[in-house]
């Protein structure tokens, strides 16, 4: 399979850092799936190759981490922690929250395909609980309208990126529209 020039650059400056090729694993699987969304079968595949491991060994290492995935998930990754230091402090409420706010239940995705709600274990920010992640950003103290400022801030960044596409497509028709003409 192939990856960007950006994967590949980074994969071959990482590799040699390590004192075995399979040490990278984890963080060439976060590289892969920011780029392919998911850990697919074709992904585990090439990466288990390049890095001297079987395929079933990269799908324990997968299956330890929250994080990363097998299957497709939204734009934001919502990761609600209700572990003990969370659960004392209202993570339960933050989670039933989001899942009444996005409609969907735990793993489950947005039919837009923007949020998936993951219920996790210990985000180890249990100084801060409750806590969750979207993506890679910890958000920390929450209370049900601290959530909802993250999730309105997630729909305007993708609102804006939804917008500028559609500026490059409306840009590039009129382009051609003058090149044909
Ligand atoms: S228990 Fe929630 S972050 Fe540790």
């Amino acid at each position: 399979m192939k990856f960007s020039e950006e994967f590949e650059a980074r994969f071959a400056e990482m590799v040699p850092h390590y004192p075995t090729k399979r040490s990278a694993l984890v963080p060439t699987l976060l590289y892969a799936q920011d780029e392919v969304g998911f850990l697919s079968d074709e992904v585990i595949a090439e990466l288990a190759g390049r890095l001297d491991l079987t395929e079933l060994e990269v799908r324990n290492v997968i299956s330890y981490y929250s994080m990363l995935t097998t299957k497709p998930r939204g734009k934001f990754n919502l990761q609600v922690c209700t572990n003990i230091s969370c659960l004392v402090r209202g993570g339960e409420e933050i989670l039933q929250h989001c899942a009444k706010k996005l409609g969907v239940g735990h793993k489950g995705t947005t039919p837009d395909g923007l949020f998936t709600l993951e219920e996790v274990e210990c985000i180890g920010a249990c100084s801060w609980a409750p806590a969750a992640q979207v993506n890679y950003d910890f958000h920390e103290n929450l209370t049900t309208e601290k959530m909802d400022r993250v999730l309105d801030k997630c729909l305007a960044q993708a609102q804006e990126q939804l917008q500028r596409i559609k500026s490059v497509d409306s840009l590039a028709d009129t382009l051609s529209q003058r090149s044909e003409g």
